[in-house]
Protein backbone atom coordinates (compact mmCIF):
# COMPACT_ATOMS: atom_id res chain seq x y z
CA UNK A 1 0.00 0.00 0.00
CA UNK A 2 3.06 2.44 1.20
CA UNK A 3 4.44 1.34 -2.35
CA UNK A 4 1.26 2.35 -4.34
CA UNK A 5 1.21 5.51 -2.33
CA UNK A 6 4.74 6.70 -3.30
CA UNK A 7 4.46 5.43 -6.85
CA UNK A 8 1.19 7.51 -7.32
CA UNK A 9 2.64 10.30 -5.41
CA UNK A 10 6.00 10.89 -7.55
CA UNK A 11 3.89 10.61 -10.50
CA UNK A 12 1.30 12.95 -9.76
CA UNK A 13 4.14 15.88 -9.67
CA UNK A 14 4.87 15.55 -13.29
CA UNK A 15 1.26 15.05 -14.51
CA UNK A 16 -1.91 16.83 -13.77
CA UNK A 17 -3.87 17.62 -11.10
CA UNK A 18 -6.50 14.79 -11.65
CA UNK A 19 -4.03 12.42 -10.37
CA UNK A 20 -3.67 14.57 -7.52
CA UNK A 21 -7.31 13.28 -7.01
CA UNK A 22 -6.31 9.86 -7.25
CA UNK A 23 -3.72 10.44 -4.45
CA UNK A 24 -6.34 11.74 -1.81
CA UNK A 25 -8.52 8.83 -2.66
CA UNK A 26 -5.68 5.99 -2.42
CA UNK A 27 -4.80 8.06 0.90
CA UNK A 28 -8.08 7.96 2.07
CA UNK A 29 -8.43 3.86 1.52
CA UNK A 30 -5.09 3.52 3.06
CA UNK A 31 -6.64 5.09 6.66
CA UNK A 32 -9.88 3.47 6.10
CA UNK A 33 -7.84 0.12 5.27
CA UNK A 34 -5.26 0.25 8.32
CA UNK A 35 -8.07 0.73 11.02
CA UNK A 36 -9.12 -2.73 11.43
CA UNK A 37 -5.11 -3.88 12.14
CA UNK A 38 -5.78 -1.25 15.30
CA UNK A 39 -8.75 -2.84 16.32
CA UNK A 40 -7.31 -3.45 19.53
CA UNK A 41 -8.36 -0.05 20.66
CA UNK A 42 -12.09 -0.77 20.92
CA UNK A 43 -13.77 -4.03 20.13
CA UNK A 44 -13.55 -6.77 22.52
CA UNK A 45 -14.80 -9.08 20.45
CA UNK A 46 -12.12 -9.11 18.23
CA UNK A 47 -9.39 -9.20 20.74
CA UNK A 48 -10.92 -11.64 23.23
CA UNK A 49 -11.77 -15.01 23.95
CA UNK A 50 -14.05 -15.47 26.67
CA UNK A 51 -12.76 -19.20 28.39
CA UNK A 52 -13.98 -19.96 31.34
CA UNK A 53 -17.16 -19.67 33.88
CA UNK A 54 -19.99 -19.79 31.03
CA UNK A 55 -22.42 -16.70 31.47
CA UNK A 56 -20.09 -14.74 33.97
CA UNK A 57 -17.75 -13.39 31.31
CA UNK A 58 -19.73 -11.29 29.07
CA UNK A 59 -18.70 -8.92 26.32
CA UNK A 60 -21.56 -5.96 26.36
CA UNK A 61 -21.91 -2.65 24.20
CA UNK A 62 -21.17 -4.04 20.77
CA UNK A 63 -17.56 -4.48 22.11
CA UNK A 64 -16.89 -1.78 24.23
CA UNK A 65 -16.98 -3.27 27.98
CA UNK A 66 -16.19 -7.08 29.13
CA UNK A 67 -17.43 -8.09 32.46
CA UNK A 68 -16.06 -11.10 34.79
CA UNK A 69 -18.18 -12.29 37.83
CA UNK A 70 -17.71 -14.71 40.36
CA UNK A 71 -20.45 -16.69 42.53
CA UNK A 72 -20.33 -19.36 44.99
CA UNK A 73 -20.00 -22.36 41.89
CA UNK A 74 -17.56 -20.46 39.76
CA UNK A 75 -15.66 -17.55 38.61
CA UNK A 76 -14.50 -16.61 34.74
CA UNK A 77 -11.87 -15.53 32.79
CA UNK A 78 -10.89 -14.36 28.94
CA UNK A 79 -7.77 -14.30 27.24
CA UNK A 80 -6.47 -12.40 24.26
CA UNK A 81 -6.94 -14.47 20.63
CA UNK A 82 -3.65 -13.16 18.96
CA UNK A 83 -0.16 -13.74 20.84
CA UNK A 84 2.36 -11.02 21.08
CA UNK A 85 6.42 -10.25 21.50
CA UNK A 86 7.32 -6.89 23.01
CA UNK A 87 4.51 -4.12 23.18
CA UNK A 88 2.40 -1.91 25.17
CA UNK A 89 -0.59 -3.62 26.22
CA UNK A 90 -2.84 -1.33 28.18
CA UNK A 91 -6.37 -1.97 29.24
CA UNK A 92 -9.07 -0.26 31.90
CA UNK A 93 -10.34 -1.45 35.09
CA UNK A 94 -12.79 -1.19 37.29
CA UNK A 95 -12.15 -4.15 40.29
CA UNK A 96 -15.08 -5.68 42.57
CA UNK A 97 -16.43 -3.14 44.82
CA UNK A 98 -17.85 -2.97 48.38
CA UNK A 99 -16.52 -6.20 50.21
CA UNK A 100 -14.19 -7.82 47.89
CA UNK A 101 -12.20 -9.76 50.79
CA UNK A 102 -11.23 -12.94 49.38
CA UNK A 103 -10.98 -12.31 45.46
CA UNK A 104 -8.64 -12.08 42.99
CA UNK A 105 -8.49 -10.75 39.95
CA UNK A 106 -5.86 -11.36 38.06
CA UNK A 107 -4.86 -9.78 34.65
CA UNK A 108 -1.19 -10.79 32.93
CA UNK A 109 0.43 -12.46 30.27
CA UNK A 110 1.90 -15.70 30.02
CA UNK A 111 3.33 -17.71 27.36
CA UNK A 112 2.57 -21.31 27.35
CA UNK A 113 4.36 -24.94 27.70
CA UNK A 114 6.83 -25.59 30.63
CA UNK A 115 9.85 -23.47 31.00
CA UNK A 116 7.14 -20.40 30.67
CA UNK A 117 7.63 -16.34 31.07
CA UNK A 118 4.95 -14.62 33.02
CA UNK A 119 4.43 -10.67 33.55
CA UNK A 120 1.62 -10.74 36.33
CA UNK A 121 -0.92 -8.11 37.94
CA UNK A 122 -3.17 -9.06 40.75
CA UNK A 123 -5.42 -7.52 42.76
CA UNK A 124 -6.10 -8.76 46.27
CA UNK A 125 -9.82 -7.71 46.93
CA UNK A 126 -10.49 -6.76 50.93
CA UNK A 127 -13.51 -5.85 53.24
CA UNK A 128 -15.18 -2.16 52.34
CA UNK A 129 -13.17 0.90 52.60
CA UNK A 130 -9.92 -1.35 53.20
CA UNK A 131 -7.03 -1.15 50.54
CA UNK A 132 -6.71 -3.72 47.61
CA UNK A 133 -3.24 -4.58 47.44
CA UNK A 134 -1.70 -4.89 43.72
CA UNK A 135 0.36 -7.59 43.54
CA UNK A 136 3.11 -7.96 40.43
CA UNK A 137 5.41 -10.81 39.77
CA UNK A 138 7.68 -11.55 36.38
CA UNK A 139 8.61 -15.02 35.81
CA UNK A 140 11.51 -16.04 33.44
CA UNK A 141 11.67 -19.23 31.85
CA UNK A 142 9.50 -21.05 34.65
CA UNK A 143 10.79 -19.18 37.65
CA UNK A 144 9.17 -16.51 39.70
CA UNK A 145 9.23 -15.40 43.36
CA UNK A 146 9.57 -11.97 42.25
CA UNK A 147 6.69 -10.43 44.32
CA UNK A 148 6.63 -6.76 44.26
CA UNK A 149 3.24 -5.55 46.41
CA UNK A 150 1.58 -2.41 46.49
CA UNK A 151 -1.55 -0.31 47.65
CA UNK A 152 -2.95 2.40 45.05
CA UNK A 153 -3.75 6.02 45.48
CA UNK A 154 -6.67 6.12 44.72
CA UNK A 155 -10.22 3.61 45.28
CA UNK A 156 -9.78 1.18 42.43
CA UNK A 157 -13.41 0.29 42.73
CA UNK A 158 -15.09 3.85 41.71
CA UNK A 159 -13.69 4.28 38.39
CA UNK A 160 -11.89 2.85 35.49
CA UNK A 161 -7.80 3.16 35.66
CA UNK A 162 -5.61 2.03 32.86
CA UNK A 163 -3.40 -0.66 33.81
CA UNK A 164 -0.29 -1.26 31.49
CA UNK A 165 2.45 -3.44 30.83
CA UNK A 166 4.90 -1.98 28.76
CA UNK A 167 7.72 -4.80 27.74
CA UNK A 168 10.13 -4.30 25.78
CA UNK A 169 14.03 -5.70 25.04
CA UNK A 170 15.68 -3.57 27.58
CA UNK A 171 13.31 -3.38 30.45
CA UNK A 172 9.39 -4.70 31.71
CA UNK A 173 7.61 -1.31 33.46
CA UNK A 174 4.20 -2.22 35.16
CA UNK A 175 2.41 0.68 34.70
CA UNK A 176 -1.09 2.48 36.89
CA UNK A 177 -2.24 5.41 35.05
CA UNK A 178 0.25 5.93 33.32
CA UNK A 179 2.76 6.10 36.82
CA UNK A 180 5.31 3.56 36.74
CA UNK A 181 5.37 1.04 39.69
CA UNK A 182 7.80 -0.96 38.96
CA UNK A 183 10.63 -1.58 36.58
CA UNK A 184 12.42 -5.23 36.03
CA UNK A 185 15.37 -4.81 33.94
CA UNK A 186 17.02 -7.07 31.74
CA UNK A 187 20.53 -8.30 33.22
CA UNK A 188 20.88 -11.26 30.97
CA UNK A 189 24.30 -10.52 30.20
CA UNK A 190 24.59 -10.80 34.21
CA UNK A 191 23.46 -14.17 33.92
CA UNK A 192 19.37 -13.29 34.82
CA UNK A 193 16.79 -14.73 32.12
CA UNK A 194 14.54 -12.14 30.47
CA UNK A 195 11.52 -13.15 28.66
CA UNK A 196 12.80 -12.34 24.70
CA UNK A 197 11.96 -15.05 23.11
CA UNK A 198 8.55 -16.40 24.01
CA UNK A 199 5.60 -14.81 22.39
CA UNK A 200 2.68 -14.37 25.47
CA UNK A 201 -0.64 -14.14 25.52
CA UNK A 202 -2.80 -11.73 27.71
CA UNK A 203 -4.78 -13.63 30.17
CA UNK A 204 -7.50 -12.55 32.67
CA UNK A 205 -9.82 -13.75 35.53
CA UNK A 206 -11.74 -13.42 38.67
CA UNK A 207 -11.36 -16.39 41.36
CA UNK A 208 -11.56 -16.68 44.65
CA UNK A 209 -8.55 -17.31 46.54
CA UNK A 210 -9.85 -16.25 50.29
CA UNK A 211 -7.05 -19.37 51.81
CA UNK A 212 -4.81 -16.01 51.31
CA UNK A 213 -5.55 -13.30 49.45
CA UNK A 214 -6.88 -10.96 52.21
CA UNK A 215 -4.67 -9.87 55.58
CA UNK A 216 -3.16 -13.60 54.22
CA UNK A 217 -6.46 -15.76 54.38
CA UNK A 218 -7.99 -14.28 57.78
CA UNK A 219 -10.30 -12.80 55.94
CA UNK A 220 -12.83 -14.79 54.26
CA UNK A 221 -15.30 -13.80 51.29
CA UNK A 222 -18.32 -13.10 52.41
CA UNK A 223 -20.51 -14.74 49.90
CA UNK A 224 -24.25 -13.07 50.74
CA UNK A 225 -22.38 -10.04 48.48
CA UNK A 226 -21.96 -12.58 45.22
CA UNK A 227 -21.97 -12.14 42.62
CA UNK A 228 -18.69 -10.07 42.60
CA UNK A 229 -18.14 -8.04 38.97
CA UNK A 230 -14.90 -6.74 37.42
CA UNK A 231 -15.29 -4.61 34.26
CA UNK A 232 -12.71 -3.69 31.66
CA UNK A 233 -12.65 -1.50 28.56
CA UNK A 234 -9.97 0.16 26.45
CA UNK A 235 -7.77 -2.97 25.27
CA UNK A 236 -5.07 -1.56 23.42
CA UNK A 237 -2.73 -3.50 21.99
CA UNK A 238 -2.05 -1.16 18.74
CA UNK A 239 1.41 -0.94 20.38
CA UNK A 240 2.46 -4.37 20.09
CA UNK A 241 4.33 -6.56 17.97
CA UNK A 242 1.50 -9.41 17.33
CA UNK A 243 3.20 -13.04 16.79
CA UNK A 244 1.81 -14.88 14.17
CA UNK A 245 3.01 -17.25 11.56
CA UNK A 246 1.55 -14.71 8.61
CA UNK A 247 3.49 -11.80 9.88
CA UNK A 248 7.12 -10.70 10.26
CA UNK A 249 8.67 -12.44 13.61
CA UNK A 250 9.08 -10.08 16.66
CA UNK A 251 12.35 -10.05 18.01
CA UNK A 252 14.22 -7.91 20.16
CA UNK A 253 16.71 -6.99 17.36
CA UNK A 254 13.69 -5.95 15.06
CA UNK A 255 11.44 -4.55 17.77
CA UNK A 256 11.25 -0.61 17.31
CA UNK A 257 7.73 0.97 18.73
CA UNK A 258 8.19 5.03 19.30
CA UNK A 259 5.37 4.31 21.53
CA UNK A 260 6.88 2.23 24.15
CA UNK A 261 9.49 3.79 25.99
CA UNK A 262 12.48 2.11 26.88
CA UNK A 263 13.24 2.68 30.96
CA UNK A 264 12.26 5.92 32.27
CA UNK A 265 12.62 9.99 31.77
CA UNK A 266 13.05 12.01 34.77
CA UNK A 267 9.84 12.68 35.78
CA UNK A 268 8.68 8.56 35.22
CA UNK A 269 11.89 7.91 38.22
CA UNK A 270 10.53 10.60 40.20
CA UNK A 271 7.04 8.97 40.39
CA UNK A 272 8.62 5.59 40.76
CA UNK A 273 10.23 6.72 43.78
CA UNK A 274 7.09 8.19 45.07
CA UNK A 275 5.19 5.12 44.67
CA UNK A 276 7.89 3.00 45.98
CA UNK A 277 8.33 5.15 48.94
CA UNK A 278 4.68 5.39 49.80
CA UNK A 279 2.85 2.89 48.35
CA UNK A 280 5.15 -0.35 48.18
CA UNK A 281 4.69 -3.00 51.04
CA UNK A 282 6.34 -5.44 49.48
CA UNK A 283 9.56 -6.11 47.77
CA UNK A 284 11.41 -9.61 47.17
CA UNK A 285 14.54 -7.70 46.98
CA UNK A 286 14.29 -6.99 50.85
CA UNK A 287 13.10 -10.34 52.16
CA UNK A 288 16.47 -11.36 53.61
CA UNK A 289 14.82 -13.83 55.48
CA UNK A 290 13.36 -15.80 52.76
CA UNK A 291 16.19 -16.11 50.80
CA UNK A 292 19.10 -16.86 53.56
CA UNK A 293 21.18 -17.99 50.45
CA UNK A 294 21.36 -15.07 49.54
CA UNK A 295 19.04 -12.12 47.45
CA UNK A 296 18.40 -13.18 44.09
CA UNK A 297 20.73 -12.03 41.19
CA UNK A 298 18.73 -9.15 40.02
CA UNK A 299 18.15 -7.49 43.41
CA UNK A 300 22.32 -6.45 43.36
CA UNK A 301 21.73 -4.52 40.11
CA UNK A 302 18.37 -2.69 40.58
CA UNK A 303 18.94 0.88 40.70
CA UNK A 304 15.70 2.44 41.51
C1 LIG B 1 -6.83 -5.09 53.68
O1 LIG B 1 -6.89 -4.22 54.77
C2 LIG B 1 -6.00 -4.51 55.82
C3 LIG B 1 -6.28 -3.54 56.94
O2 LIG B 1 -6.16 -2.22 56.50
C4 LIG B 1 -4.57 -4.43 55.33
O3 LIG B 1 -3.68 -4.81 56.35
C5 LIG B 1 -4.39 -5.33 54.10
O4 LIG B 1 -3.08 -5.14 53.56
C6 LIG B 1 -5.44 -4.97 53.07
N1 LIG B 1 -5.33 -5.69 51.80
C7 LIG B 1 -5.35 -7.01 51.66
C8 LIG B 1 -5.44 -7.56 50.29
O5 LIG B 1 -5.26 -7.81 52.58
Amino acid sequence: MMMMMMMRAGYSNSSSSSSNGVVVIIFVLIVLLKSPSTLGNGNLFEELELTWGGHRAKILDGGKLLTLSLDTISGSGFTSKRQYLFGRIDMQLKLVAGNSAGTVTAYYLSSEGGNHDEIDFEFLGNVSGEPYIVHTNVYTQGKGEREQQFYLWFDPTKNFHTYSIVWNPHNIIFMVDNTPIRVFNNEERRGVPFPNKQPMKLYSSLWNADQWATRGGLVKTDWSKAPFKAYYRNFNVANACVASPSSPPCTAKSFANASVPRGLDPRGRRRLRWVQKYYMIYNYCNDLKRFPQGLPRECRFTKF
